[in-house]
């Protein structure tokens, strides 16, 4: 399975669509010198679908797009940072390929996602992670929803280190960058790219169920 993974900062997505045998090649529009996927490109996400259709058409069976939430985040809109809304955009970008995809964003965006799915850490055995995000799947395919399991721990207050047994906010200027890399299995990321990641095991998740899908299909 090749991927392409828009948005792809230092590559949460990317490496549970990795750890499920993926290729994967990444976009963003800035730098990720610490980005873990197997290529990667500089550009506008948009830009760089629309310029080369065929040839993702061609290369790639899969798509994740995360575009940036900072437009929906409760944080942000307080701030009333001024960032551009690129769901739309992305999700046209996506359609005029007709590959199956995903686009990922927060609880702010949903009403502009369709029939999203919802995921949380506890639905994959993390025990210091909620962190819903909701997934949009569409080009000819569906992805289940997980059970969610009740919210028993109290998160951590913001801008406080975690106790035992806290949930942990990785959000902002957030401490705790250890036990979240060791949570979600993404040693590599500073605090920078686990702000803005999925834990991998989200990407895992949909990577595994596109493939049962496919090969129920091919059977
Ligand atoms: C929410 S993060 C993605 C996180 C990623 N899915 C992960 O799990 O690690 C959004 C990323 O989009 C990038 N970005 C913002 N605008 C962009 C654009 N127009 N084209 C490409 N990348 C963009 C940002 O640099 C940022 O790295």
């Amino acid at each position: 399975m090749k991927l392409l993974d828009l948005y792809c900062c230092q590559g949460g997505a990317t490496k549970g669509y990795g750890d499920a045998g993926y290729h994967v090649t990444g976009v963003d529009k800035d730098p990720q010198p610490r980005y873990i996927g197997d290529a990667f490109h500089q550009a506008d996400a948009v830009q760089f679908v629309l310029d080369r259709l065929d040839w993702i058409r061609e290369t790639f069976d899969f798509i994740h797009a995360s575009p940036p939430c900072q437009l929906d985040s409760d944080c942000q809109r307080i701030m009333r940072n001024d960032h551009p809304d690129l769901i739309e955009p992305t999700r046209e970008a996506l359609e005029l390929t007709g590959l199956p995809y995903v686009i990922e964003n927060v609880a702010g965006a949903l009403p502009k996602l369709k029939q999203p799915v919802e995921l949380c850490g506890l639905m994959f055995g993390m025990t210091r992670t909620y962190r819903h995000r909701y997934f949009e799947a569409g080009g000819g395919w569906t992805l289940p929803q997980p059970h969610h399991p009740r919210h028993e721990a109290p998160q951590v207050k913001m801008g406080r280190p975690a106790r035992d047994g806290e949930v942990i906010q990785a959000v902002g200027n957030f401490s705790g960058v250890g036990i979240v890399r060791d949570e979600w299995d993404v040693p590599w990321m500073n605090r920078d790219g686990i702000r803005e990641a999925i834990p991998p095991a989200y990407s895992r998740y949909i990577a595994e169920q596109f493939l049962a899908q496919r090969r129920q299909e091919a059977a």
